[in-house]
C-alpha cells in the first residue's frame, strides 16, 4: 500500500501539515511524529515558531532555535516548507503590547521584521503567509495595529518587503471563512482585486478551514468551497487549503462522527482539486498535537491520524481521492 505522500508525490499534490515547535521537540526521534511526517507528508508549515510573539522574545532579541528545527526539517526531508506567518495581531509579543510607538516606528518596525525573517529563510521557505487575517468578520478591514498605523497600505508593504527579500518565495494572504458564502469571503476577495490593481506582489491566498461549529460558516458544503476557490483562481492567485481540522461541538451527536468528519476532508480535497488548487494542509498531525484541546468546547479529535498516529477513517478518505 502506498502511504499518502507516495500518492501526493505522483499526483503533484501536496499534502501538510502545521506542526507545532512543542509537539515536534516532544517526539523528535521516536517513530511517531518526524516519522509519520517524512512518511505521510509532502509538506510542513511552523504553527507557531515564527511568529512574532515565539519568535522575539525581546525587543532587539530574536530566538530561531524552534523555527530552525521545523524549516529544516522540512527541507532535509523535501518537504514545501511553509512559513506561517511574518504579519498578524495575535501572538505578538508582551514588550510590543506595552510598547508606546509612533506610526512611523511601527512602520520601519515592521519593515525591518519582515526583511529579518523572510531575508533568514529566503532560500528555505517556499510558501510565506505574510499577512493572517486582515478583514474581520462583518467584512470590515480588521482594525489591527498595522491598520492604525498604516492603513490599508500595509499589506501592499508588507509584500513588498518579503519579496525584497525572499523573491523566490509564494507569498500567500491567508485567513478563515473565506469559502462560504458569506460578507467575509467578499470582502476579502475585493481586497485580493485591490492589492492585485495596485500590482502588489502577492502570489497566492490561503484559505484557513478550521471547521468548528463555533465558526458560523465553517461548515459549508463542497459547492461553496469550490465556488470560491474557483473565483479566487480567476483572480489569477493560486489557492491553498492552509490549517484545515474538523472538530464539532458538545450537541452534536454523530455515532458516525469520525465518518463523518472524513467525508469533509474529502469534499474540501476534492472541492480543491477540482477548482485547481492543490494543495491541503492539515493543522497538526496527530490529534494529541491539536491546538482545540481545552478551546471552543469542541471534539479533540479534528486530525487524520489518532492520538497513537494510527490512521482515522479522514486519512483514508483522503488517500482514496490521490
Ligand atoms: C493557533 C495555534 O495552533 C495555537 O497553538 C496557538 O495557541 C494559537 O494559534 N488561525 C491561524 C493559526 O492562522 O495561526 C492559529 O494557530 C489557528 C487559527
Amino acid at each position: 500500500e502506498k502511504t499518502l505522500r507516495e500518492l501526493a508525490d505522483e499526483n503533484d499534490v501536496t499534502i501538510g501539515a502545521g506542526v507545532p515547535a512543542r509537539s515536534f521537540r516532544q517526539y523528535p526521534d521516536d517513530p511517531t511524529l518526524a516519522q509519520t511526517l517524512k512518511r505521510e507528508f509532502n509538506a510542513i508549515t511552523t504553527a507557531n515558531a515564527l511568529k512574532m510573539g515565539p519568535l522575539r522574545p525581546e525587543r532587539k532579541v530574536y530566538d530561531f532555535d524552534d523555527a530552525d528545527a521545523i524549516v529544516n526539517f522540512g527541507v532535509e526531508n523535501d518537504m514545501t516548507v511553509r512559513g506561517h506567518t511574518l504579519l498578524w495581531h495575535k501572538q505578538t509579543p508582551e514588550w510590543f503590547l506595552a510598547w508606546d510607538y509612533t506610526d512611523d516606528q511601527l512602520e520601519a518596525f515592521v519593515r525591518d521584521h519582515i526583511h529579518t525573517v523572510a531575508g533568514r529563510y529566503h532560500d528555505k521557505v517556499d510558501v510565506w503567509d505574510v499577512v493572517n487575517e486582515a478583514v474581520a468578520d462583518d467584512g470590515s478591514m480588521r482594525e489591527t495595529m498595522w491598520y492604525e498605523a498604516m492603513g490599508e497600505a500595509y499589506l501592499d508593504k508588507a509584500f513588498e518587503w518579503a519579496n525584497d527579500v525572499a523573491p523566490n518565495a509564494d507569498l500567500y494572504y491567508n485567513d478563515y471563512e473565506i469559502a462560504s458564502d458569506n460578507d467575509k469571503a467578499d470582502a476579502v476577495y475585493d481586497l485580493l482585486q485591490r492589492l492585485l490593481d495596485r500590482g502588489v506582489p502577492i502570489d497566492g491566498v490561503g484559505i484557513q478551514m478550521h471547521s468548528l461549529p463555533s465558526y458560523q460558516h465553517s461548515r459549508e458544503g463542497p459547492e461553496a468551497v469550490g465556488a470560491n476557490i474557483r473565483r479566487f483562481k480567476d483572480l489569477g492567485l493560486d489557492v491553498q487549503v492552509t490549517e484545515m481540522d474538523v472538530a464539532y461541538g458538545p450537541d452534536e451527536e454523530f455515532d458516525d462522527r469520525l465518518e463523518h468528519q472524513a467525508q469533509y476532508y474529502r469534499d474540501v480535497l476534492e472541492a480543491c482539486l477540482d477548482n485547481g488548487c492543490d494543495t491541503l494542509i492539515t493543522w497538526g498531525v496527530h490529534d494529541a498535537g491539536t491546538w482545540l484541546q481545552n478551546r471552543y468546547d469542541v471534539t479533540s479529535d479534528p486530525l487524520l491520524f489518532d492520538e497513537n498516529f494510527n490512521p482515522k477513517p479522514a486519512y483514508d478518505a483522503i488517500r482514496d481521492l490521490l
